[in-house]
């Protein structure tokens, strides 16, 4: 018999997380407005908000805590930090940020002007932000297939080359500063993006004279994936697609809080010394000298660290497997989830779970609220709170899919509590005739409403 996978580690410390009871809840979600931001981490027992800086880090990582260097300039953890971004993703230039989106603030700052374009799968919401910041546009080239939750497409984030050549031919070179790809694409629901999709958006990209960047926070999800579902690559080391996948970049931005294994922590990584000379300047206007960027000497050898273990074929294995395995346990209750599932969350999708509630009323928050009641499970909302309102018109803006996401945080949470999360969703599932109506919103703030949201009973 096949052995089945299993972590590549055991447990060395544990933390406690708190059980409550129905009422209790039923009254701290009344408290926070309905709005599961805002409920303290006490009053939540499995917390699948996000997989971004919640994952826990190893007794190899916490070793480096203790041995960083704080030193401001020429750090010997900065120096650890760069030789191993250079060795893993082949980059030569490395720029340490405080998080993700702050890589993208520095990047973004050297590259993109007003009224330029910027290409690439689904964007992920800072990323957008800051493209629309600077009063540019974003625009998502992602294949078809990725919006249709049924449909079993192997890579979901691709790229749909037709789309992204018709942008090439609609704009001079001049407008485009970069394509970006992001590595798994979050917004399509951590789908990957295969090898040969890279490789033709380099060959398409090279054709128009433009640049390609990546967004990396789940880059090593996306490795793991294609060395599942690619032939051509199938005999390849992780540490190998990795490189080749980074081979068609010009560079990338990083969220470390991903698959960097940390709980803070960016980096942007590049080849071209003029870009890199002119986004050395922002890194030290908005982030710190350039060899710290904002992390801590000691976090900066931690991700050093980190960004080694991430790559590891046994663990890719057992994290990925576990978001496989709560996805096939929904799947086995019946609930409707994004296929094929992805690598760091699962998406239910709501208006299928729950029919009943109208979609004036937030029938992913909805969900979400409910699941939090049943069990203490926290989820996000992935819809038309998200979406906002149409900046013109100020209606709201009803998106195609209204999902719930449920993120799993890297080597945190056992295969039991995935078994305690799906039962959970199955007993609303079970009651969902009962749910018919959902929540109107008492106050929203003008723009990124649905962390601050407050909401009342419809
Ligand atoms: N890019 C992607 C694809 C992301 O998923 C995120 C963050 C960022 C950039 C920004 O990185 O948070 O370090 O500033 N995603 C988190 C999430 C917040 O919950 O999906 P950051």
């Amino acid at each position: 018999m096949k052995l089945p996978w299993a972590e590549p580690f055991k447990i060395k410390m544990v933390e406690t997380i708190q059980q409550s009871t129905a009422e209790e809840r039923a009254k701290w979600i009344e408290d926070a407005d309905f709005n599961l931001f805002n409920l303290k981490s006490e009053q939540v027992y499995i917390d699948l908000l996000t997989d971004s800086g919640t994952g826990a880090m190893s007794d190899k990582q916490w070793a480096e805590i203790m041995t960083g260097d704080e030193s401001y300039a020429g750090s010997r953890s900065f120096e650890k930090l760069k030789s191993t971004i250079q060795d893993i993703t082949g980059f030569e230039y490395v720029l340490p940020t405080h998080q993700g989106r702050a890589a993208e603030n520095v990047l973004f700052s050297a590259l993109i002007k007003e009224e330029m374009i910027v290409p690439g799968n689904s964007h992920f919401d800072t990323t957008k932000g800051h493209i629309e910041f600077r009063k540019a546009r974003a625009i998502d080239c992602t294949i078809e297939e990725a919006f249709d939750i049924e449909n079993p497409h192997p890579f979901k984030g691709n790229i749909d080359l037709n789309k992204l050549e018709e942008v090439y031919k609609t704009y001079p070179k001049e407008k485009i500063p970069f394509c970006l790809i992001t590595v798994t694409c979050n917004t399509s629901g951590g789908q990957p993006v295969s090898m040969e999709n890279i490789k033709a958006v380099r060959e398409l990209s090279n054709k128009y004279d433009i640049p390609v960047y990546f967004d990396a926070a789940r880059y090593a999800e996306n490795a793991w994936f294609i060395k599942q579902r690619e032939e051509s690559c199938k005999s390849m080391s992780i540490p190998e697609i990795v490189k080749e996948m980074f081979s068609y970049g010009d560079g990338m931005t990083m969220s470390s809080k991903k698959d960097g294994l940390v709980n803070i922590g960016g980096f942007v990584a590049l080849n071209n010394e003029e870009v890199f000379t002119v986004a050395s300047n922002f890194t030290i206007i908005f982030e710190g000298f350039i060899t710290y960027g904002g992390m801590a000497g000691r976090d900066m050898a931690a991700l050093a660290q980190g960004l080694r273990e991430s790559s590891n074929e046994q663990y890719l294995e057992s994290r990925v497997g576990q978001v496989e395995y709560l996805g096939n346990k929904l799947m086995e209750f019946g609930i409707p989830i994004q296929k094929p599932i992805g690598g760091h969350a699962i998406f239910v999708d709501a208006k299928k779970f729950l029919p009943n509630v109208p979609k004036e009323e937030y029938i992913a928050q909805t969900l979400g609220i409910e699941l939090y009641k049943e069990a203490g499970v926290r989820g996000v909302e992935i819809g038309t709170l998200l979406a906002d309102r149409d900046p013109d018109t100020r209606e709201n803006r009803y998106p195609k899919l209204e999902l719930l996401r449920l993120a799993i945080p890297r080597r945190t949470y056992t295969n039991n509590h995935m078994d305690y999360i799906a039962v959970a969703l199955k007993n609303v599932y079970d009651r969902r005739d009962e749910i018919t109506s959902g929540y109107n919103i008492k106050w929203e703030a003008p723009i990124m409403r649905h962390f601050t949201v407050k909401l009342e009973k419809s």
